[in-house]
């Protein structure tokens, strides 16, 4: 295995993914209890992170030493790099100015960290964010790439297998990074690379046994991919001390509240309660249009139905939950232990909170698409593991205005029309998130010589690696004319369709 210590880089996960796509196992272990974590694990290599501290000052953490001693590789980036030159004798300085964002390095020799990879004398692009720099190497260091704000940008003592990087070869901006990171847990560290999300499965399910023991946990179930794969994980750590709880508000697509129940009580007999509250969400939502009232109402309303169910089912001891890495904003202080902010989860922000529950959340390390391949590996199906995203607040944010029983019935068939041409389209797998909008506008139509007076449906498709910025799904007129057709054939109470062709930014992806 490797061991990263983080120094509280905002993108210290990202080393520990690059490495599981190398096929390696990983564990992050904050700087100060780096030292221990080393001891157990006995780790074939170790990377180092990034961080927002400066090695110029007096309390800025440090690499256990036993790191260095024990005769291990040992990979420092950016921080870490600063870290581990000052702490074997080298110096570092604060640099007037810094470097960010995209720079070349040059390839000045080779090394084993660029075998295969990089030749002497080519230029690549990284990508650094730096302000101090090493202005003096440690004994046996050698320059092996510079740049130009960074004559050291890359070092190496290969005796003793160190290597050292100023730019961060974990993010995307540095194209060869993910090749750089897996040279070195391969080829420096010698591990296999045959790890797989089965092992991730395997340790998860000893890891949720340890923490819970013979507790009893809660997990509330959105119908969304997250909290399914955390549900069927947990359960097949700990069988029956696991009820989940569907609070069903009625707002999902055609279909998919079945879909749920029965995909989870009958084909893996996990113990469900089915709240159906759709009564309750649309009593509460009536008369409501401001798109913040809404959410705000739905939110509220889901964590009271859901206290109400968990104090029926009474004694659960943990609250499990699907959050994932994107939802978690980790960052390592440097006087203190790591600190942890995780940002509101729209569906159930604030419950851990008020329920006063130890919270079990074995996705917390995971990307999304991770999540999916570990959703196959537990043999949910392609079709719900597959499924593009879904907002907790669900249709609701999908009808402008006032939500009514009719209006969702009649967005629940012109979505479903729309994502089935996709599916025969072959385009589903192509979209981060396609949907339909049933706008609170009505217009005149004609249909079979009779004037028409009624809505307006929106259709939504974009691309986006993960919800943060996306573009606009460019379908060809033909599709889109099929799919106006068949809605406003079908679907009774829509009378025109239009594409909706905003990017986010300017635009969100969703309409509220
Ligand atoms: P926006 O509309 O902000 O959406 O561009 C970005 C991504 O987040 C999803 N989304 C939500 N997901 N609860 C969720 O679980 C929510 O309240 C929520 N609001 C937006 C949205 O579908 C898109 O994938």
């Amino acid at each position: 295995s490797i061991l990263i210590v983080d120094f509280g880089s905002q993108v210290t996960q990202l080393i520990a993914r690059r490495v599981r796509e190398a096929g390696v196992y990983s564990e992050i272990a904050p700087f100060n209890s780096a030292a221990e974590a080393f001891a157990r694990m006995q780790p074939k290599g170790v990377i180092l992170s990034g961080g927002p501290s400066s090695v110029m000052w007096d309390d800025s953490p440090r690499a256990p030493q036993a790191i260095f001693d024990a005769g291990v590789p040992v990979l420092g980036i950016c921080y870490g790099q600063q870290t581990m030159m000052q702490q074997l004798g080298g110096n570092v300085e604060g640099g007037e100015s810094g470097e960010f964002g995209r720079a070349f390095i040059e390839v000045k020799k080779s090394c084993a960290l660029f075998d295969g990879l990089w030749n002497e004398g080519e230029r690549h692009q990284v990508w650094m964010s730096h302000g101090d720099k090493v202005t003096q190497l440690a004994p046996g260091f050698e320059v092996v790439a510079t740049s130009e704000g960074a004559p050291f940008a890359v070092t190496a003592n290969e005796a003793r297998r160190f290597y050292a990087t100023q730019f961060h070869p974990e993010v995307v901006h540095t194209p060869d990074g993910g090749k750089l990171l897996a040279n070195f847990v391969r080829h420096v560290c010698g591990l296999a690379g045959d790890w797989t999300m089965a092992e991730f499965r395997a340790t998860k399910i000893a890891d949720i046994r340890a923490q819970v023991g013979e507790g009893r946990v809660i997990c509330g179930l959105s119908g969304g991919v997250d909290s399914a794969v955390a549900a069927v994980l947990i359960h097949e750590a700990i069988g029956d001390q696991l009820t989940c709880v569907f609070v069903d508000h009625g707002l999902m697509r055609l279909g998919e509240a079945e879909q749920v129940v029965s995909l989870f009580r009958e084909h893996y007999g996990i113990k469900l309660v089915h709240v159906n509250a759709e009564e309750r969400f649309l009593g509460g939502l009536a008369g409501l249009t401001d798109p913040e009232k809404k959410r705000k109402f739905i939110g509220g309303e889901f964590i009271a139905v859901f206290e109400e169910e968990a104090a029926t089912i009474g004694g659960a001891d943990f609250l499990a939950q699907g959050t994932l890495y994107p939802d978690v904003i980790e960052s390592v202080s440097f006087t203190g232990g790591p600190s942890v902010t995780i940002k509101s989860h729209h569906n159930v922000g604030g419950l851990p909170e008020r329920m006063n529950m130890q919270l079990v959340e074995p996705l917390r390390e995971l990307f999304k698409d991770e999540v999916r391949v570990l959703g196959k590996e537990l043999g949910l199906p392609d079709i719900f593991v597959g499924r593009h995203p879904f907002p907790g607040p669900g249709l609701a944010i999908r009808i402008p205005g006032e939500v009514t029983k009719d209006r969702c019935d009649i967005l629940r068939k012109a979505d479903a029309v729309y994502l089935e041409e996709i599916r025969n389209a072959g385009l589903y797998d192509a979209i981060w998130q396609a949907f339909a909008v049933l706008l609170p506008v009505r217009t005149v139509g004609v249909m079979g010589d009779l004037r028409t007076y009624d809505s307006v449906c929106a259709l939504r498709a974009v691309t986006s690696t993960d919800g943060m910025t996306a573009d606009i799904y460019p379908f060809d007129a033909a599709f889109l004319s099929r799919v106006a057709t068949r809605i406003i054939n079908e679907v009774k109470g829509i009378n025109r369709v239009v594409y909706d062709f905003t990017s986010k930014p300017p635009g969100t992806i969703e309409w509220e």
